[in-house]
């Protein structure tokens, strides 16, 4: 308890008095004119005194202004303040600090810090703070991931010094706390964006890339086309010659022996498949626009499979889908192109097999697939199976899937092709539902 002014005037004259050596001459026994100077210089100490009393108060006062300022600094700084033992707990805080946490200052102190920090970085602030407490004057700033009282959650950057007293129940270290949130968040956002932007230049990239390799391959097929349209032109005059003779040489001639007969019939055969195949190509070959009439595609694909003769080591399975919408389409050139697809197939799997076909809607589009149990194609291979000309069949051409491809992509659709090696291919056309 502080004691009033008076008692402490009396403690000290008492003092005073005690210290007041024998030696001093008693005061009946000075002149008058000593008690006369003496009494003077009394009254010059008692200025002396009041003069001294009033510099103390008025220091006094200056040290309680300058505590009062320094505390204002230290409770409203921008950032959070705290004094942690060296066990972790919170010695002292400022008032930014609990504010920071979404708690009372009194509710704080002697709380672990680690109390407000995630789980996850836990450990993480641990190491940082044994780190730091090891050696006087030591910094340390790491990030944390916070949590308020009320479960709200921020960033925190946390700089941590060793305080100069160390001891066991002495301030292990200062830390200030400054909350990141808007800068993570901002370097969260533009993380989300550089993905994004990265993830459009790669887009684009393919899209350039597949719009550059689609141009060769129409420019390559519009080659083979012309080439194969003034072959097919010009095989078509000899063999409808050839054709004629050996219709000639049997009926008009009246040729006999029968084995003469039987290779006429020969050419005769051969002459006619051949004009069925240059038909083919002329009528694949000639450049015309679809012509689009309204269609049912699981017809077709049943139509495209009774045209194959197919071997009983082959199983074939259909699922096709229930009420599959009628779509508008170049019916000829689809059908053309799911011949070619089972036909695909059917070579693939030489020693026997499974083609199964399966139609149904998906977002919009009509989708049919085909999946077989064949040779497979190699990743090598697989780039170039939409090239003209690429084959690795011994009586293919190689313009099946370059032909489909164009077909398809005319009628607004994709056509798509898997496979691993030894194990099977699936072809998918997707077709969209006008
Ligand atoms: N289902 C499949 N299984 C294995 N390989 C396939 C399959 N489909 C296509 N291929 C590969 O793709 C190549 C190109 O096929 P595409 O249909 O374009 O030509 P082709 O069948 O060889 O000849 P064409 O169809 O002109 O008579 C084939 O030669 C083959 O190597
Ligand atoms: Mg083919």
């Amino acid at each position: 308890m502080k004691k009033d002014k008076k008692e402490n005037d009396v403690e000290l004259r008492k003092k005073a008095e005690k210290k007041l050596k024998p030696e001093f001459v008693p005061i009946e026994r000075l002149s008058d004119e000593d008690v006369r100077s003496l009494a003077h210089e009394l009254q010059v100490y008692q200025i002396e005194l009041d003069m001294q009393n009033e510099e103390l108060r008025k220091s006094q006062q200056e040290l309680e202004n300058s505590r009062d300022k320094y505390s204002r600094l230290y409770d409203f700084a921008p950032v959070g303040y705290f004094t942690i033992s060296n066990k972790g707990i919170i010695l002292q805080a400022n008032l930014t600090g609990a504010k920071m946490l979404g708690i009372e200052r009194g509710e704080l102190i002697d709380k672990p810090l680690a109390l407000f920090i995630m789980k996850e970085d836990q450990d993480v602030f641990y190491l940082q703070r044994k780190e730091v407490c090891k050696i006087k004057g030591t910094k340390g700033t790491r990030e944390f991931r916070m949590e308020r009282k009320d479960g709200t959650q921020f960033y925190a950057q946390l700089e941590c010094v060793a305080a100069n007293d160390a001891g066991e129940n002495s301030a292990g270290c200062m830390a200030v706390m400054i909350d990141i949130t808007n800068r993570k968040q901002a370097e969260e956002e533009l993380g989300e964006y550089r993905n994004h932007l990265e993830s459009l230049v790669e887009e684009r990239t393919r899209e350039l890339k597949d719009s550059q390799a689609q141009t060769i391959r129409k420019e390559k097929l519009a080659t083979v086309f012309q080439m194969a349209s003034s072959l097919s032109n010009e095989l078509r005059n000899p063999l409808t010659i050839m054709g004629n003779s050996a219709y000639f040489l049997k009926e008009k001639m009246g040729v006999t022996d029968d084995m003469v007969r039987k290779h006429l019939d020969f050419i005769h055969d051969e002459v006619f498949k051949s004009d069925k195949i240059i038909s083919s190509i002329l009528d694949l070959t000639r450049a015309r626009s679809l012509s689009l009439i309204k269609a049912d595609v699981n017809k077709i694909v049943q139509y495209a499979l009774s045209e194959f003769k197919i071997a009983e080591t082959i199983h074939i399975k259909t699922q096709l889908g229930e009420k599959l919408p009628i779509i508008e389409l170049d019916h000829k050139r689809i059908l053309s192109i799911f011949k070619n697809l089972i036909a695909n197939s059917l070579q693939a799997m030489p020693e026997g097999g499974s083609l199964e076909i399966k139609t149904d809607v998906k977002g919009g589009f009509i989708c049919i697939e085909f999946r077989d149990t064949g040779v497979g194609i190699s990743e090598e291979n697989i780039q170039k199976i939409f090239d003209p000309l690429f084959t690795t069949g011994e009586k293919g051409i190689g313009l099946g899937l370059a032909i489909a491809k164009e077909i398809i992509d005319e009628h607004k659709g994709s056509i798509s092709v898997e496979s691993e090696i030894e194990k099977g291919t699936i072809s998918k056309i997707k077709l969209p539902i006008t």
